[in-house]
């Protein structure tokens, strides 16, 4: 939803461009927090969701850690703001100047996905004399319930280190001396709605911390990951999104040994309902059976839909004449440059301005510049910093 004089000030931006509303931000991140200080859990923000400073840099001042997966990303939290001491670096093919600058930084966490990497890293921490502080990434085996290119957490996948394999993973342990083992790490996917999904994690998760215990070992954090799901269809309503009902399900489930901390790594839910992408209507065309609006912003700027059949909210902000059906694309030479299929729009015209919603997750840090595409800028409701 948005105001009048908001709207005006749209018609002097040059289109596409992304548009974030800081204070829904701000609002999430202390809504976020709130609910898990209740409980004493940590947040560590997935930046891949968004790493957009001025939005990193809200983040970092509101106290959040950073989840990171490449060395770029561990470089963006650094520089705005972010604790090396709170940074996790997870991913499953890093590489040895990636890993370099992580043990540099001394950051909290090194997330390992083999038995190889973890001889990588002894390796390149051994030569630096210095010990790596890591986790074991885990695959659960629990079903996300989400799209298939999003769920991460099952056997077939490619993340993480199987049950059936901890006892070579132990073993080999001992054997590599510039290793710590500070805690276990899970991720099963991402855009979950169905928080059941979350309780299935929470009875692994104790099943498999309870076989640690029972080997002597004792790690301190246990990370759950992100994957809470944001209301695509409602963005107005649920802009949002239920971190109490999320929380409390950790709360009643999961059983921590001793004191080991929480950790979970947020991206989408905090950051994805703040952003818009706006784009300018350039044609509306009547095919046989189709009225296409043909806009400005193309896949390059949002690949959602095209990725992953995604659905996004679509408002045509300028007309408030009798609706009609529109197939909303892009100017790409793609035909899933499409985001959105008979969506009903007030009677649009060339000019109109549309807001794709809830784009603030994995739509500026997925943009690419196909076909030669200028990149779109980044406009805020209110500077974070002067
Ligand atoms: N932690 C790890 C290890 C992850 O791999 C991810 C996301 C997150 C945390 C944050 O998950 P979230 O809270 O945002 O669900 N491009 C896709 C989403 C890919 C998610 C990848 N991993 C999309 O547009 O839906």
């Amino acid at each position: 939803m948005f105001k009048e004089e908001t709207i005006s000030l749209f018609r002097t931006i040059p289109t596409p461009f992304y548009y974030y509303d800081m204070e829904l931000l701000a609002a999430t991140l202390s809504e976020c927090s709130k609910e898990a200080e209740k409980y004493g859990y940590l947040l560590h923000y997935a930046l891949k969701a968004n790493s957009n400073p001025e939005i990193l840099a809200m983040i970092s001042s509101t106290g959040y850690g950073a989840d990171c997966v490449s060395g770029n990303e561990i470089k963006a939290a650094l520089t705005n703001g972010f604790n090396p001491g709170r940074i996790m670096f997870s991913g499953v093919g890093k590489s040895d100047d990636e890993i370099t600058l992580a043990l540099q930084l001394r950051i909290q966490s090194i997330n390992v996905e083999s038995r190889q990497e973890m001889e990588v890293i002894n390796a390149l921490a051994g030569a630096m004399g210095l010990t790596a502080d890591i986790s074991l990434r885990i695959i659960p085996n629990v079903d996300a319930r989400t799209h298939r290119y999003i769920t991460t957490g099952l056997e077939e996948n490619k993340f993480g280190i199987l049950p059936w394999d901890f006892d070579e993973v132990l073993e080999k342990l001992k054997t590599l001396g510039n290793l710590r083992l500070k805690g276990l790490h899970f991720h099963i996917g991402s855009q979950i709605t169905d928080l059941d999904v979350f309780k299935s994690l929470c009875h692994r998760v104790n099943d498999i911390n309870g076989w640690f215990m029972t080997n002597q070992v004792f790690p301190e954090i246990i990370n759950v990951g992100g994957g809470l799901g944001i209301d695509y269809r409602d963005p107005d309503r649920n802009g949002i999104p239920d971190f109490s009902s999320y929380f409390r399900i950790f709360s009643d489930f999961i059983e921590l040994q001793g004191n080991q901390q929480l950790h979970f790594e947020p991206g989408r839910a905090l950051v994805g309902q703040c952003g818009s992408l706006i784009t300018k209507v350039l044609f509306v065309k009547k095919g046989i059976s189709t009225r296409f609006a043909i806009v400005d912003a193309g896949m390059n700027d949002l690949i959602r839909p095209a990725l992953y059949q995604s659905y996004h909210r679509i408002e045509n902000l300028t007309s408030g004449e009798k609706p009609e059906k529109y197939d909303v694309v892009g100017p790409i030479c793609e035909s899933s440059d499409c985001f959105g299929k008979a969506v009903t729009l007030p009677l649009t015209n060339r000019g109109d301005l549309l807001a794709i919603r809830s784009v603030g997750a994995y739509g500026q840090t997925m943009a690419s510049r196909y076909n030669l595409r200028d990149l779109a800028k980044a406009f805020y409701s209110s500077p974070t910093r002067s």
